[in-house]
């Protein structure tokens, strides 16, 4: 996640039984390329130790014994001037009490006073105790420019129970920590996604469909709703899961089987929308009849009648004027050349066009190829994560985007 890359983020870590799944959140900071600095509270040290967190983020950690002693040492103003973000993981509704009244009385809730850093607060707590007068009430208070809270999931509690109050996924934990950090560029902007395959039934358990994994799409998405777009994805029959969404309309997900399917729901998203990244792959061909009941292997055909699917980019084309169009190529042989023949062929603004088979191109793997755009020269892209190029892919549109300053000439 390109936002937290070389930035200092604090993790604030308060004691609740969640506390040992911040050491998740720390080792995916780092991974992003952040410089990470923890300070826990008292109680959270009786649930993990400072050490698991010095040895995960090669930083010291900062403890109330650090903020309640003589002689010098780490110093809350310190720390807060050198804070980017502030996140506080797991936020007990002890923290959030000082907080929400402007308490400095251990070292996390004075270096949050000390500091104008955004904050970003993951209350984790029991169902009842989340939604109590005094916790809601806190929560109202909190200054809403300087403080973000990522709601709690409902789900299996510690305690048995069943509810809201669960710390939610560190990978989440890491994208509402990108989207608080900025830059939000894409906000006001609505962006139409589709990822995936499709695929077409020859009868109720077989089936034509191709690798595609819808990586690179639910990337993008990911990529875009962190940038502050509203996000519509149409997603083709996949394992890997949509991004979650922030808020109500921040991430619409739809979710299709067939060509057929997938044309028709992304001609729902596109009102209203301002750019189309059209990355799925739609299979091409169906059977041209598809038999209601599984047939039985002896009576399995050796020739299969097919016929074409439509091709949902140029179908949609008259309804595709003053978007921004992005589309991809996935290609084995003469990838640049071909690429620029399908972006004029199907009259997109921006098309990605990448070399596959054999490790190349789909799944969890990094991608390279060539981003040939309409009216500018093509850009060659080195290897790099599907997530970095997602972020590479979005610069370009947004250059586009009239909302974001850009120009669609
Ligand atoms: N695409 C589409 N509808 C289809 C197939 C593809 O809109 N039925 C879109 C893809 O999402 C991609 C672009 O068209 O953005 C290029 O896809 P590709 O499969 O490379 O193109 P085809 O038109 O299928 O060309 P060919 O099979 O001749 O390479």
């Amino acid at each position: 996640m390109r936002a937290l890359q070389d930035r200092t983020i604090l993790l604030g870590i308060t004691g609740g039984i969640a506390a040992y799944k911040a050491g998740y959140v720390a080792r995916g900071l780092r991974k992003a390329g952040a410089n990470v600095r923890v300070v826990m509270t008292d109680a959270a040290t009786k649930f993990v130790g400072p050490v698991t967190f010095e040895a995960l983020t090669e930083n010291p950690v900062g403890t109330d014994a650090d903020f309640f002693h003589t002689g010098g040492g780490v110093s809350h103003v310190e720390i807060a001037r050198a804070s980017d973000l502030i996140v506080i993981a797991p936020c007990t509704a002890t923290t959030l009490a000082r907080l929400a009244n402007g308490f400095a009385d251990n070292l996390l809730s004075a270096v949050v006073l000390a500091s104008r850093a955004p904050v970003l607060l993951v209350p984790s707590m029991h169902t009842q105790m989340w939604q109590s007068h005094a916790v809601q009430s806190n929560l109202a208070r909190l200054d809403p420019a300087r403080f973000r809270v990522m709601p709690p999931e409902a789900g299996d509690l510690a305690s048995g129970d069943v509810g809201p109050g669960r710390f939610p996924e560190p990978d989440d934990i890491l994208e509402r920590a990108a989207a608080t950090l900025g830059p939000r560029d894409l906000e006001g902007v609505t962006i139409v996604v589709t990822a995936g395959p499709t695929r077409e039934p020859m009868d109720p358990v077989r089936l034509i469909t191709n690798p595609s994994t819808g990586r690179m799409g639910i990337e993008i998405a990911r990529a875009a709703q962190v940038r502050g777009a509203r996000v519509r994805l149409v997603l083709g029959p996949t394992e890997v899961p949509p991004p979650r969404p922030f808020d109500a309309g921040s991430m619409a997900v739809s979710r299709v089987t067939t060509t057929d399917q997938m044309l028709e729901a992304t001609r729902a998203a596109l009102p209203g929308a301002n750019a189309l990244v059209m990355a799925a792959a739609p299979a091409d061909q169906r059977p041209a009849a598809v038999r209601p009941a599984k047939s039985r292997k002896r009576d399995l055909p050796t020739t299969l009648g097919l016929e074409a699917t439509p091709d949902i980019l140029a179908t949609l084309r008259p309804a595709l004027a003053g978007l921004v169009v992005m589309g991809f190529a996935a290609e084995t042989d003469d990838v640049e050349a071909s690429g620029r023949r399908k972006l004029e062929e199907k009259g997109l603004d921006l098309l990605f066009a990448n070399p596959v088979g054999g490790d190349q191109g789909f799944g969890d793997r990094p991608n390279e190829g060539f981003l040939i755009a309409r009216d500018r020269e093509t850009q060659v892209v080195m290897a790099r994560s599907k997530a970095d190029l997602a972020d590479l892919l979005l610069d370009r549109l947004a250059e586009r985007l009239p909302a974001c300053g850009g120009t669609t000439a």
